[in-house]
């Protein structure tokens, strides 16, 4: 990649008189033009070759998620046909890519470095689900900004993040990336991330751009296989799926992915309707839209023509990047020829994509994010994984307690049992491209620290995760191996009696491996693995007391568990310093205060299931779920869930009283109050996600059973009480109706306040004229 000096300089000053002045390796000290007058001068030097390139994102084959990989990258970059790389890591290759394009390549346009930096980069958070489980978006909003500080540290420019989904199916193993099934907490957590990774001034060395994605509806796949079909009414699009990327736009997100499914017949690459009217005319996107992997030429799989057709219909759409499909690359110009595409839209997309670079500093300084310095400071320090680990204890959710079980003694004797107990390459789950798996803290080691010297813990692995090795090998990709243990279930079973046996506890650390979810990774059974849940039975046998301590990337089906273990503590993948997050919470240092932001089945027969539903027209009658023919319900199964989304326990209990409400009357330019007593009843101190959610009882449209509207999460001492008041706007009110216009319609509205989406303490009010 190195280039010859006299090379250079011959380039150097055979360029000297076009593009702008960047100088080799350095800062571009000559003023740079306005952005608009800059990137305009920039497209009249080009030549449509040029144009084209800017349009195509290759990655680098360090990581890859898809079959195909790019070819001839560094002679692409020199011939000015790349705008952007991904997926390589280290500030120093990256340097050695983007001199290329700035040294060798005619124009000297800086490339863009994109990553999925999902979660954290190598300080690793919580897998999204888990983050969101926090309900808290300062420190949300903190994640994304120690992922920026780092990856750009590392010469990263570019995330693509936030992955704002709304998915309502378990089955579907990318539930793991995203912020669960509601809308509202969704939008929040869009603009907490965005936020955090963009900052409030692009051009800092500290900040990236960030990606939305995947638009639109990726997370309603048929049957919760990935990249399955979606077929959806626009009113539930609009009222169910957008809100999360409209609010990632509002918050002046950079980027935008297309979704690899098809909406409304017609693939979201290829979509029309959704990248222009949707996106650009109604919600006023002002930036560029990347493809997913291949998601162009997928389009020919999908039926919608051969390379030319399918890379002019994604253009057309308002697409301007091409990630790894290389249809623009190889097809654009003949389009262009024929007239399927006019120079004026690839002019267009080419500006966006010159802003986005402009916007970051890029022509100002390509190296900006390219300081090995920075790189050896700032990546995977002290603070940062102190503040992993914080974050990640706020993700747990207590879901049983059962005698105050938890928190466990630090004296104790404690068998630690699973096949995720010391399990370093899986605490931080999937997509952690940039995790250093062998500085991950396990189980194991995290109790050991946090307990000290005067615990006694005894570790077995119990079983492998799966009584069949080749499911084990599906669920342990990526370098997350489970190191598969050769002996026979019954001697893996009989070491870990024996400890049991020895113990005064057992915490049984269960459940999934970190890429048994994540993409391409949807399963039809939610249960623990067969061999696991044997374990689980034989330990119970001993009589000694359980703790479930358990691993997941999505909501698994429980119902056995939660019958005959006493505590079950929801772990998710928490991130590189999980194993201490979680001994945290097991030892009573952190109170758990992590509630689920999605719906828990009693058995996968009732997925696709969540808490904003719709009432139907026959609605079950009794409230103790029994069976009632010609009712909406099951034969065999009631119709809740296990756990409710909102749902979570703590090591104290919190009272609510005296909820009240300012008036039962609002008028459209008005608002009310809605007030609650909470108190800590419990013995410790602790915090409480206080929910407000809302049911528009008349409608011009049929509406949920109730709306997640407001939320706070307090603090409060031991014994204290706090008021904890919401004030509801007409925003509040506002749905889209059949016209999708968005309106707020008079009528009686319910509002419930409480510690889950189960809530059944209310008031109500009328919307008047
Ligand atoms: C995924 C995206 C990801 C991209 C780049 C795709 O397979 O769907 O979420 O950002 O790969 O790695």
């Amino acid at each position: 990649m190195m280039m010859n000096t006299t090379r250079l300089l011959v380039l150097l000053l055979s360029v000297s008189c076009i593009g702008y002045s960047q100088k080799k390796g350095a800062k571009n000290t000559a003023k740079i033009k306005p952005k608009a007058e800059f990137v305009a001068d920039l497209i009249s030097q080009m030549t449509l070759d040029e144009k084209i390139g800017q349009l195509n994102l290759p990655t680098s084959g360090d990581i890859t998620t898809g079959a195909s990989s790019s070819t001839n990258v560094g002679k692409n970059i020199e011939e000015g046909k790349v705008g952007g790389l991904f997926n390589i890591k280290s500030a120093k290759k990256i340097r050695e890519v983007q001199k290329i394009a700035v040294e060798k390549s005619r124009l000297k346009i800086p490339l863009l470095f994109g990553m999925d930096v999902i979660h954290g980069y190598e300080s690793t958070f919580p897998i999204p689900l888990g983050l969101s489980s926090t309900w808290d978006m300062e420190l949300i909003k903190r994640s994304a900004q120690i992922a920026a500080q780092e990856a750009s540290a590392d010469g990263i420019n570019w995330t693509f993040s936030p992955m704002v989904d709304v998915s309502r199916d378990a089955r579907w193993g990318r539930v793991s990336e995203g912020s669960g099934e509601d809308p509202y907490l969704g939008s929040l957590i869009a603009e907490a991330m965005v936020k955090g990774y963009q900052g409030d001034d692009l051009t800092k060395n500290n900040t990236i751009l960030a990606c939305v994605k995947h638009f639109a509806l990726y997370g309603a796949p048929e049957a919760g296989r990935d990249y399955n079909t979606v077929d959806m009414s626009k009113i539930r699009m609009y009222n169910e799926y957008f809100a999360p990327y409209k609010a990632a736009i509002d918050a002046g997100v950079g980027s935008v992915m297309a979704s690899f499914n098809e909406v409304d017949g017609v693939p979201a690459t290829g979509n029309k309707w959704l990248m222009t009217d949707v996106l650009r005319k109604q919600w006023g996107f002002k930036g560029f839209v990347v493809t997913d992997f291949t998601g162009i030429p997928e389009m020919i799989d999908h039926g919608m023509g051969d390379l030319q057709t399918v890379s002019a219909l994604a253009l057309n759409a308002g697409v301007e990047m091409d990630m790894v499909g290389e249809g623009f690359l190889k097809t654009l110009k003949k389009s262009v020829d024929e007239k399927k595409v006019t120079i004026a839209q690839i002019d267009n997309a080419v500006r966006l994509m010159l802003e986005a670079k402009y916007d970051l500093g890029l022509f100002h300084d390509p190296y900006k994010y390219c300081d090995e310095k920075r790189a050896k400071n700032e990546i995977f320090t002290t603070a940062n994984r102190n503040e992993a680990r914080t974050t990640a204890a706020q993700s747990l959710v207590l879901l049983k307690n059962q005698g105050q079980l938890l928190p466990l003694k630090k004296s104790s004797t404690i068998a630690l049992i699973g096949p995720l107990a010391d399990a370093k390459e899986n605490m931080s789950g999937t997509w952690s491209v940039a995790t250093r798996f062998e500085k991950s803290i396990s189980l194991l080691s995290g109790m050991q620290t946090v307990a000290g010297k005067n615990a006694n813990i005894l570790y077995a692995k119990g079983s492998n995760l799966e009584y069949d090795a080749a499911l084990e090998e599906k669920a342990t990709m990526f370098g997350k191996t489970l190191h598969r243990d050769h002996r026979t279930d019954k001697e893996l079973l009989d070491e870990a009696l024996k400890i049991a046996n020895q113990s005064d506890v057992i915490v049984a650390a269960l459940g999934e491996s970190a890429e048994y979810s994540g993409e391409s990774s949807s399963r039809t059974n939610l249960e623990i693995p067969q061999v696991q849940k044997d374990l689980l039975a034989a330990l119970l046998k001993t009589g000694k007391p359980v703790v479930l301590v358990l691993f997941n990337g999505r909501p698994l089906v429980l119902v056995d568990e939660n019958e005959k273990v006493p505590a079950i503590l929801n772990a998710w993948f928490a991130g590189s310093e999980a194993g201490l997050a979680i001994a945290d919470v097991l030892f009573g240092d952190v109170n758990p205060s992590g509630k689920l932001t999605a719906t828990f089945p009693r058995s996968i027969g009732q997925v696709p299931i969540y808490y904003n539903a719709k009432n139907t027209g026959r609605p079950l009658m009794n409230k103790e779920g029994k069976f009632e023919k010609f009712r909406s319900n099951y034969i065999d199964e009631r119709n809740e869930p296990l756990f409710a989304f909102g749902y979570g326990l703590s090591y104290t209990t919190f009272n609510y009283s005296n909820l009240a409400i300012s008036s039962t009357k609002m008028k459209a330019n008005e608002t009310v109050k809605v007030s609650v007593d909470v108190t800590n009843t419990g013995n410790y101190d602790g915090k409480e996600v206080v929910q407000l959610y809302i049911r528009d009882m008349v409608g011009s449209v049929t509406r949920p059973v109730r709306e997640l509207k407001d939320f706070k999460k307090i603090s409060l001492k031991k014994g204290e009480k706090q008021t904890v008041t919401f004030e509801i706007s007409i925003e509040k009110l506002k749905f889209y109706n059949s016209d999708l216009d968005f309106v707020a319609e008079p009528g009686l509205f319910e509002v419930f306040v409480g510690t889950d989406s189960n809530a059944e303490n209310k008031v109500s009010f009328e919307l008047v004229d």
